[in-house]
This record gives structure tokens, C-alpha cells and sequence, in this order.
């Protein structure tokens, strides 16, 4: 297949280069995009230098696939571009994920959805992604009424600058204005605030954890109420997740579920100390899922602790398995 990534430069894009160095899918030709600023530089993949090219010769080249991460605004004015001449865009911005004509895949979950006219599939949210690893499978067998969740977001979700500010900061040097990702410091600090505000008081990033559950989950019902907050953590989303189902459940299936599940891995020893953490996380493509507990408080009450690399299987792995589906199902390129 010839693949294309576009925002090979950024912080996922690079994420992305080594997910598709370390996985099977088969590229023909590989890509490297970016914008003005980086054109004529070279990126390494597989042991090989690659010069970066610019978007219209991106689009010239048609590639089978383009793996976006370069933001919402480029993703709006050219996803549509590439799918005009045949290549099919897996996209990591927020761009299209609530578009009803567009797919919203965790291949885990639903990529049996997807079908070869799906030109432009949208990525989703990293935590959103994670939560629902862990969810779907709980869905389907008892049931959501309503999830709690507040998340402990790493600073590399909001890309180079926040990490660039973050580093800074870390060795005692105050970031000027212009080199500041956050209205804040992030070093030593927490801020309830991921993404833009909007008109309900709630961030994008609350919203997208709401929408894009409802969407992926098909399930329109599941009430979703999020607090996402940013956190000194250099990379690994975490997550306190509360679910109240419709149905009773056993603890031990609620185990035995998650185990069965792929990409999901359960840290559950409390006697041994060990539950997920982001630093442990880091690098691995798997959704790791803890502190498993009944909410004692009320009825079909479940207490969860979510953790993943939020670049990897919230960004980068997730969009490569999707080139993968598509590719053992002949649905793009092949
Ligand atoms: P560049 O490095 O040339 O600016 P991050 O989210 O980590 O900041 O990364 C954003 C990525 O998106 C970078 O690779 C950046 O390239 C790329 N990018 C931003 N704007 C455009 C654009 N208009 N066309 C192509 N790539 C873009």
C-alpha cells in the first residue's frame, strides 16, 4: 500500500512512523507530509531517509491511504482532496468525528461498520478511546445507564508546544507568552481545562467524551458527564471512571469480560500494589484497566481506573489498525 502521513513532523505523526515500522502492514511506498515549514526535510522510516513533501504533491501521488494528524482546520480543507482521488484518510483530528456520513472506529468495536465508499474514517478522541476499550464489552452484557468520568490528562495530547512549554518549565525557565500552550504553568500544576470552553461551561474535550461514546457505542441512552483535566504527566492519559448499568452484575464477569477482550489488559493485584499507571503505559499499545470495584453507593454501580499511551493506542495505534482492517479487507488499495 502506499501510505501517506500527514503531520509526520508532529508529536503523533512521529508516534505514528514507529507504529508503522513496528506492525505488519505492508507499504509499498511511504509518505511524508507536512507543511511549508518542513518540506525538503527528511524523516527516517525503516532505516531509509524520506524528504517531506507538501500537500498537493501529497495528493498528486495518491496514496492508497493518508493517516492525518495535522489538526482540524488541514483536515478539513484537504481530507476531502485526497478522497477525490481515491485515497481513503484515516483522520486524528476532531474534524469529522460527528459528521453523520462519517465512520467514528475503534477497530475493536465497530471497524465491521466500515465499508470500502468510507473515504474519509475518523480517529477518535484519545480518551474517549480508552474509556470505551474498556466499556463496549460491558455495554453488551449489562447494559449502560450513565457514566461518571474524570481524566488525568498528559500534556503531549495537546502536541510539540505543550511538551516544548512543559520542558522548559521543568528546568525553572518561564516560557514567553508566545511559547505558552496552556494560559497556565503545567509543571507542577492541574488545570480543569483541556480544549476550548464552550457554551454549556463544559471543554470540547468533556463534549468529545460525551458524543463520541454515544457514537462509537451506538447507544444514544448512556448519559456521560466528564471533568477532563491536563496534568504534568509526559505522556499516559488516566482515567476514574464511574458506571451505573441497567442490569445486576457479577464482579467476576466483569473480570472474565475484560480479560476475554483484546488490547485490553487488567493490573489488578491490590495486595501486590498493582494497578495501571501512565508511566507504565508508555510505548505500549494496550488499554490497561484497574482498581476494579463495586460502587457500593448504589445500584449496578462499577468503579474503574483507565490508563493507556494516550499517542499510541489513542492516536497512532488505533489509526494503524484501522489501515489494517482496511487492508485484510480489501477495502482500500488492495
Ligand atoms: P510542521 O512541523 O511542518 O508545522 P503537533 O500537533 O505535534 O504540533 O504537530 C502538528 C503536525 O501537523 C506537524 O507535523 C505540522 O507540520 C503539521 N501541519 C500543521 N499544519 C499543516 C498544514 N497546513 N499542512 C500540512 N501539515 C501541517
Amino acid at each position: 500500500m502506499k501510505v501517506a502521513v500527514v503531520g509526520v513532523t508532529g508529536l503523533v505523526g512521529t508516534v505514528m512512523c514507529r507504529v508503522l515500522e513496528e506492525r505488519e502492514l505492508p507499504i509499498s511506498e511511504f509518505i511524508p507530509v507536512a507543511s511549508a515549514r518542513s518540506v525538503g526535510k527528511t524523516v527516517k522510516f525503516k532505516g531509509q531517509e524520506y524528504t517531506i513533501i507538501g500537500m498537493e504533491d501529497a495528493i498528486a501521488a495518491r496514496p492508497d491511504i493518508a493517516i492525518f494528524s495535522a489538526g482540524g482546520s488541514t483536515s478539513l480543507e484537504y481530507a476531502p482532496q485526497f478522497a477525490e482521488v481515491g485515497t481513503t484518510v484515516i483522520d486524528n483530528s476532531s474534524a469529522w468525528r460527528m459528521d453523520p456520513s462519517k465512520k467514528l472506529v475503534v477497530p475493536e468495536i465497530n471497524a465491521a461498520e466500515l465499508q470500502p465508499e468510507d473515504k474519509i474514517i475518523a480517529n477518535p478522541n484519545c480518551s474517549t478511546i480508552q474509556m470505551v476499550m474498556a466499556l463496549a464489552p460491558l455495554h453488551r452484557a449489562f447494559g449502560i445507564k450513565r457514566i461518571v468520568v474524570s481524566t488525568y490528562q498528559s500534556f503531549t495530547g495537546t502536541g510539540m508546544k505543550a511538551v516544548k512549554q512543559y520542558q522548559l518549565e521543568k528546568k525553572g525557565y518561564e516560557p514567553k507568552a508566545e511559547e505558552m500552550a496552556y494560559h497556565y504553568p503545567i509543571f507542577e500544576n492541574c488545570l480543569p481545562h483541556c480544549d476550548v470552553f464552550l457554551d454549556n461551561s463544559y471543554t470540547k474535550e468533556e463534549m468529545k467524551l460525551v458524543n463520541e461514546t454515544r457514537k462509537i457505542l451506538n447507544d444514544d441512552s448512556i448519559g456521560v458527564t466528564a471533568t477532563a483535566v491536563r496534568v504534568p504527566v509526559d505522556g499516559g492519559h488516566s482515567e476514574s471512571v464511574n458506571v451505573e448499568f441497567r442490569q445486576p452484575f457479577d464482579i467476576e464477569e466483569v473480570y472474565r469480560l475484560l480479560r476475554e477482550t483484546p488490547g485490553i489488559t487488567i493490573q489488578d493485584d491490590l495486595g501486590n500494589n498493582h494497578y495501571p499507571m501512565p508511566r507504565f503505559a508508555k510505548d505500549q499499545d494496550d488499554v490497561f484497566v484497574g482498581r476494579i470495584r463495586r460502587d457500593e453507593s448504589v445500584a449496578n454501580g462499577l468503579n474503574l481506573w483507565i490508563v493507556a499511551d494516550n499517542l499510541r493506542k489513542g492516536a497512532a495505534t488505533n489509526a494503524v489498525q484501522i489501515a489494517e482492517y482496511l487492508y485484510q479487507h480489501k477495502a482500500a488499495g488492495a
